[in-house]
């Protein structure tokens, strides 16, 4: 009985033969046609079989006698879902504008006054109903979010990701600080801010439908400047005690990293450490600043960064050295940062991390000499890029995806190259598979992602 060629089903408890691309391993791309992947119920990928493996033909005979077979198109690939590690939901709304004033000026004047309307559960609602939506259909199948102060909303933003089958990571934001944070929007008080925090935690892990923890709750001081020392230190306490993911910003901007080390006499690093807030568990968006001393520290505790390529070129000042953590044995993934940075693909965030590494690497002034222009040995590649929005954010938040091997959640994207709305042009006679991975990271847009499955469920695309 020949097997079923199908894009529109689940594929738990089904065995499924595709052709797949993956960077398990940091520099390292493995490719495979006609791969045979063995299902569990629950998701999770029993077998990962290659042509000519003992046991390829009898899996697949035994499938397809069963009908349970699922045949997928050769000459499509998949891909695993990727993992963003920092994207604002609240900030949906605003992807693409205000990108040309500093972080400081565009917290006051666009984003603080955007975060402040989600008091309204009915604007909430709407946004994050299509922001997960759409970012599903860029293929991200797990997003390490911050919501804003509200219970509510991001109660919302809970609801839906588990709706729509999204692995979402959701921080209720603290800001406290009557310094930084406006009087329409900030925490009414640190007891509050962090009543709250232990509230929306409840929330989550009570969650009818939760049982596999798909959605799982994230404590989220939104930055040190936005925070008093009570919060951050009560914060430390709920982290240490609940077992959560912890997120916020570090050493961002000259700004940012200026205004920390003035205010707590040390670096971002540092003060998060003091306050409790630096463990494996901690994911730190940006860190463009961090000193020796940092990246040692961070090392040690197995915190992870969030490198956000898109954002930083808009409110950063500088580049982060990515290939220097890298040496250092940091656990890096990539974050669009949505809206800090206008795109929500992860394709977009590959390039950008790609390029902003190489203009780190040559230099970007002509007036300065060749050779002596940047900062030598500081490229990443496609292979690496791959790695880092797939695997490599998997690792930092220790889960199960990322790759396809046994023990995993299938957690994929199913990518045609030669998508006619998009603008890559795949040609089997002078491509080898390297070069059509390198022309898919490079090139594809959501037009090539034809469907997406988080824990092998499918997930609904919305139309393009
Ligand atoms: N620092 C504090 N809040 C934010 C934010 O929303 N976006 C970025 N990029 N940096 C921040
Ligand atoms: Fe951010």
């Amino acid at each position: 009985m020949a097997g079923h060629v199908s894009n529109e089903i689940d594929l738990c408890g089904k065995v499924v033969r595709a052709s797949y691309m993956h960077a398990p391993v940091r520099g390292d791309v493995d490719i495979c046609r006609d791969a045979l992947m063995e299902i569990g119920a629950d998701g999770v990928i029993g077998s990962v079989l290659r042509p000519g493996d003992p046991g390829y033909e009898q899996t697949k005979q035994a499938a397809s006698d069963a009908g349970r077979l699922m045949e997928l198109p050769g000459n499509r690939f998949l891909l695993p879902g990727f993992v963003d590690l920092h994207v604002h939901a609240p900030q949906w709304p605003q992807l693409g504008k205000a990108l040309d004033v500093p972080l400081e000026v565009w917290l006051q004047e666009y984003t603080f006054p955007l975060e402040a309307r989600y008091s309204d559960t009915g604007f909430a609602r709407a946004v994050y109903g299509d922001l997960v939506a759409s970012l599903l259909a860029h293929g991200t199948t797990t997003a390490l979010y911050f919501a804003t102060v509200h219970q509510q909303a991001t109660r919302i933003l809970a609801d839906t990701c588990l709706e729509k089958g999204q692995r979402g990571l959701i921080g209720k934001v603290v800001m406290d600080e009557p310094t930084q944070c406006p009087d329409y929007y900030r925490d009414p008080s640190t007891e509050m801010a962090l009543q709250g925090t232990r509230e929306f935690i409840d929330y989550v892990r009570s969650m009818p439908g939760n049982g596999t923890n798909l959605v799982q709750p994230v404590v989220t001081p939104r930055f040190v400047p936005s925070c008093t020392d009570e919060a951050l230190a009560g914060l430390g306490e709920i982290a240490r005690t609940c077992g959560c993911h912890v997120q916020t910003h570090c050493s961002e901007s000259d700004w940012e990293h200026g205004y920390v080390l003035e205010r707590t006499g040390m670096t971002d690093t540092a003060a998060l450490s003091e306050f409790g807030l630096m463990g494996r568990h901690t994911v730190l968006a940006h860190s463009n600043f961090i000193t020796e001393a940092d990246m040692e520290m961070i090392a040690a505790a197995g915190a992870g960064i969030a490198h956000c390529p898109l954002s930083n070129i808009y409110f950063s000042n500088a580049v982060f050295p990515l290939r220097r953590a890298l040496e250092k044995s940091l656990r890096i993934g990539l974050g669009t940062d949505i809206s800090g940075g206008p795109s929500a693909s992860m394709f977009d965030s590959c390039r950008q991390a790609i390029a902003s590494s190489r203009l780190l690497e040559d230099g970007v002034d002509p007036s300065c000499q060749g050779g002596s222009r940047g900062v030598a040995n500081s490229r990443i590649d496609f292979r690496e890029a791959f790695h880092l929005a797939t695997a490599g954010g998997a690792d930092v938040l220790d889960l199960p995806v990322g790759r396809f091997a046994k023990g995993c959640l299938f957690d994929a994207i199913l990518l045609d190259p030669e998508a006619e709305a998009a603008p890559i042009r795949i040609d089997d006679q002078i491509d080898t598979l390297d070069d059509q991975l390198q022309r898919i990271i490079n090139g594809a847009t959501r037009a090539n992602i034809v469907d997406v499955w988080v824990s092998g469920k499918r997930t609904g695309l919305p139309p393009q």
